[in-house]
């Protein structure tokens, strides 16, 4: 359905026309003072400029050549030219119930392209770490959002497997047990189907082989020696390293699918490996690479730089691939398999310089096509309280269960604390997972990606305020209503709260659907359900899942306020007590797509 906006627009470009203004653009924005407007339109400022009149005396002619259309319950000018409009009662209900008929409430999708976002980004063997985590929780909301939108969007793991930390655990195995095949050269296979370790020892095996590294230079050589070996191909290592992925993989799916993570490609670092060969080739055929200080560079930097934008280097002296060799590959491999338009990365920003130098690498040499957009989401990092990166209660890195653990538990206190609901005991440990991975999400995603912030998990998890769980109540309490409502002559409703929000009802009931608003906090309730497409867009076009989260709280709140104002199941005015249910019927089903959107659901009860 087309937006309130683009309606108002559409109107005013109208009347501008007719008040032979047509070459003016009418742009129309949502108020920043409600006090005053709904929606507010500065197209007089830019006329008058364009028509040296006053833009007070275009505004009235505008305004009078609009006419009454039915939309607007008042337009006038105000100082220094702007249009201001509220809108008429019965449009706004009707346009309330077009949403609540659409299944998209009211999303309209933007023209396909296809957008592949990397993101996730953990490593295999070694344990995820914060970075990580942000990744997850960011990319996954923001494949939502794009969906919503009508992408086609491919979500790409991207694991790290072709490092260092390979070459580790191969050296440490091998000193461990050296009599494993896969450390015999003349042995010919098969090697064994099993792993030799489980992923509680690789944890282990990764960890104690870094540390010994560190001291040991003999190690580290060999660790560097086995790296490379495995990159040649060396059967045994290659067999070895399957081993740890697939161990390692295991673990990893468990753990964002937790997470409520999905990928719809598990692809790696070592898959685009196959392409630097020829890559290389034609970046030196091309001229774009040169030899500077024995290693292969392109220059990337530009004459607007305000810094120093180093070459970015495509092999090292000794012939060696680096993070950005991979990176352009895996940009050769994406074009080849998927041809997308546009490529976003959500990353720790903290890598922002090697995505600027690979970007503009791939720019320049033609690896991406010339129109294709790449774009680079680093985010902050997430601290803990004492405002250095977080770690979890034993104090190591971060381990993904133990953090979900450590916030259920945080949150299933505080149920126990609010007194019996009802609930038993397993069905307060379940909601506490739910209500965990809200606290979780919308923690991380209510600030802006790039800042860093602080994971709190007693504000996070408080069921007051800008939280995850304050979103989920609300959502339960409309639920919990709609459920009085349609209850049986038992009392009991035989619809969940989404098949309700979903516009499900029991038998034998009719509804007129939402009226023109009567109250104050009802009007207010409907134009905020009006804006949801808006911040859907604006998200959309600054990559930011806040936006997302700021929409949600303030329709959470409108809602409450709504809620504490007005008697809805006691109103005795039966087509306006039906009008409440359907408003707040929309109000649950919007709040549960933005959630959507973010990457968590609500439970029934809570
Ligand atoms: N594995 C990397 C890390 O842990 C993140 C990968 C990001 N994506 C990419 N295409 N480089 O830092």
């Amino acid at each position: 359905m087309k937006k309130i906006l683009d309606q108002i627009a559409e109107k005013l470009a109208d009347a501008f026309a007719e008040a032979g203004y047509g070459e003016a653009p009418a742009k129309v924005t949502l108020s920043n003072r409600p006090d005053l407007c709904d929606y507010q339109c500065n197209g007089a400022l830019a006329a008058a400029k364009q028509y040296k009149k006053a833009p007070m005396v275009i505004a009235e002619e505008v305004i009078a050549a609009l006419g009454d259309c039915g939309m607007f319950s008042e337009v006038s000018a105000a100082k220094p030219g702007f249009i201001n409009m509220r809108l008429s009662g019965p449009y706004l209900s009707g346009e309330l119930n077009e949403m609540a008929a659409d299944p998209a409430a009211g999303i309209e999708p933007d023209p396909e392209s296809v957008i592949m976002i990397d993101f996730g980004g953990a490593n295999i063997a070694k344990p995820l770490h914060v970075g990580h985590l942000r990744s997850a929780i960011i990319g996954e909301s923001l494949k939502r959002i794009f969906r919503a939108k009508g992408q086609k969007v491919i979500g790409d793991a991207h694991l790290g497997d072709w490092g260092l930390q390979m070459g580790l655990i191969i050296a440490e195995m091998s000193e461990r047990q050296p009599e494993l095949p896969y450390f015999d050269p003349a042995f010919e296979g098969p090697y064994p189907e099993e792993a030799p370790f489980t992923i509680g020892e690789l944890e282990e095996i990764y960890p104690t082989a870094n540390a010994k590294s560190k001291e040991d230079e003999a190690f580290r050589e060999k660790a560097k020696q086995a790296t490379f070996e495995l990159q040649q191909g060396r059967a045994g290592y290659r067999a070895l390293w399957n081993h740890i992925k697939e161990v390692s993989l295991a673990d990893l799916k468990k753990n964002y699918g937790r997470l409520k993570v999905e990928f719809d490609l598990w692809k790696a670092e070592s898959d685009a490996q196959p392409y630097i060969p020829d890559m290389v080739r034609e970046l030196k055929d091309s001229g774009h690479a040169y030899i500077s200080e024995g290693a292969l560079v392109v220059d990337v930097k530009e004459e607007t730089d305000q810094k120093e934008i180093p070459p970015c280097m495509i092999l090292k002296s000794d012939n060696a691939t680096l993070y950005s060799t991979t990176d352009l590959a895996t940009l050769v491999e994406r074009r080849k398999l998927f041809d997308p338009d546009r490529i976003i990365y959500v990353v720790d920003k903290r890598q922002g310089m090697h995505f600027e130098q690979v970007f503009r690498c791939a720019k320049k040499t033609g690896i991406v096509r010339p129109e294709t957009q790449l774009d680079f989401l680093g985010f902050g990092t997430m601290n803990g309280k004492d405002g250095k990166p977080f770690k979890t209660r034993d104090g190591g890195v971060l381990r993904l269960e133990v953090l979900l653990n450590d916030v259920s538990e945080a949150v299933s206190e505080r149920m126990h604390a609010q007194g019996d609901r009802g609930l038993s005991d397993e069905e307060i440990g379940d909601t506490a997972r739910m209500i965990a991975l809200a606290a979780i999400k919308y923690g991380d995603l209510s600030n802006q990606a790039t800042k860093d912030y602080i994971f709190d998990i007693d504000r996070f998890t408080s069921f007051e305020g800008n939280t995850g769980p304050y979103i989920l109540y609300t959502i339960v309490r409309i639920g919990s209503i709609l459920k009085k409502y349609y209850a049986a002559d038992d009392g009991s409703c035989s619809l969940t709260s989404a098949e309700l929000f979903a516009g499900k009802v029991p038998e034998g009931y009719v509804s007129e659907g939402i009226l023109p608003a009567v109250g104050e906090s009802e009007r207010d309730l409907q134009l905020k359900l009006a804006e949801y497409p808006l911040f859907v867009e604006a998200a959309v076009q600054d990559l930011a899942p806040h936006k997302i989260c700021q929409y949600v709280y303030e329709l959470s709140d409108t809602f409450n306020s709504f809620y504490h104002e007005t008697r809805i199941l006691a109103e005795e005015d039966a087509a306006r007590k039906s009008s409440y249910i359907a408003l707040i019927t929309l109000t649950g089903k919007v709040l549960s797509e933005c959630i959507g959107l973010l990457g968590f659901e609500a439970p029934e009860r809570m």
